[in-house]
């Protein structure tokens, strides 16, 4: 098995096992959040040909030049010596401006920062050492801030002191932003059919005033799913539809999804569609989509990712 040397110490790789799980194993405290090549808050350095391929997805050129790598995508092959990397110059400060709860387990947080982003991105949120990731949904030309959608899970330590602790004026870290699942305006001619569920809308509805914003020339429907038929976001989809004849909404229990698309998407050969949910959720809307005639091209994803109690 290989060995992981780290700060002077040998720790044996289990199998299959990732870098981060082998230290974590060995009880040696490390940044992470995701667990899944998302939010770079494991990034650690090493030799570049000590480095398996495929864990330095979305690092930098430069990074990649400096032997950066995610340890939670790192399964070794042979011994590695890895050493901590100082992210804290990627790290930048934002203050809470604005925190108010939409419904009973969602809280909307606006952050002031200075930060160019693009609606639908996602930032890394720190707290101490462990960061999650949160999609934006404010668009960078219409607003001076960054909002955020957070929902609660009863167990989650990370959005429980979100909605326990921060408060107005509070400086938190970020780091981003990251992703792809934005506009385009090449496919402004385009129908846009976006598809969230729970706060899986947060990104869509940026998404959404964005594209009305640019100028977008087609219809733009936003299916808003989750498990109560009151939408937490149903004020903010209201003022969308009422300032843009071209946008429309329908807000739904996610046990009909699929139902629901096939009844009224017979077929979705020239749509461009965005999904954004959980992983399952993306995984299954995704198939139906493509069922129902969009091209691989034209579906857009985000899958958030599962922290389970750590949420
Ligand atoms: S990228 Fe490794 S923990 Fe998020």
């Amino acid at each position: 098995m290989p060995t992981i040397r780290f700060k002077e110490h040998d720790y044996l790789s289990a199998g299959d096992e990732s870098v981060l799980d082998t230290l974590l194993r060995n009880q040696i405290s490390i940044p992470y959040g995701c667990r899944a090549g998302a939010c770079q808050a494991c990034t650690l350095q090493a030799a570049p040909d000590q480095i398996p391929d495929d864990c330095q997805p979305g690092l930098t050129e430069q990074q990649i030049r400096q032997g950066h790598f995610l340890a939670c995508q790192c399964i070794p092959e042979q011994d590695i010596d890895v050493n901590a990397v100082d992210i804290s110059e990627q790290k930048i400060s934002a203050t809470i401006i604005d925190k108010t709860q939409l419904d009973e387990r969602t809280l909307r947080l606006r952050l002031s920062c200075r930060l160019r982003w693009r609606a639908g991105q996602y930032i890394t949120l720190w707290i101490n050492n462990i960061a999650r990731c949160y999609s934006i949904a404010s668009v960078a030309r219409l607003d001076p801030f960054v909002e955020l959608h957070i929902r609660a899970h009863p167990h989650g330590l990370f959005s429980q002191q979100l909605f326990n602790s921060a408060e107005i004026l509070d400086v938190i870290h970020l780091q981003g932003p990251l992703g792809h699942f934005v506009y385009d305006q090449e496919f402004a001619n385009q129908p846009l059919l976006l598809i969230g569920a729970g706060t899986g809308i947060a990104p869509l509805i940026g998404i959404a005033r964005d594209a009305k914003d640019y100028g977008h020339h087609a219809n733009i429907h936003l299916l808003a799913l989750d498990h109560t038929t009151e939408n937490y976001a149903q004020q903010q989809l209201d003022a969308l539809r009422n300032s843009a004849a071209i946008f429309s909404y329908q807000t739904d229990l996610t046990d009909n999804t699929e139902t629901i698309i096939g009844n009224q998407f017979p077929s979705l050969r020239g749509q461009r569609v965005y999904i954004c949910g959980g992983e399952d959720f993306v995984q299954k809307i995704r198939k139906r989509c493509f069922m129902l005639g969009a091209s691989p091209r034209d579906i857009i994803t985000e899958a958030f990712i599962n922290f389970g109690s750590q949420r």
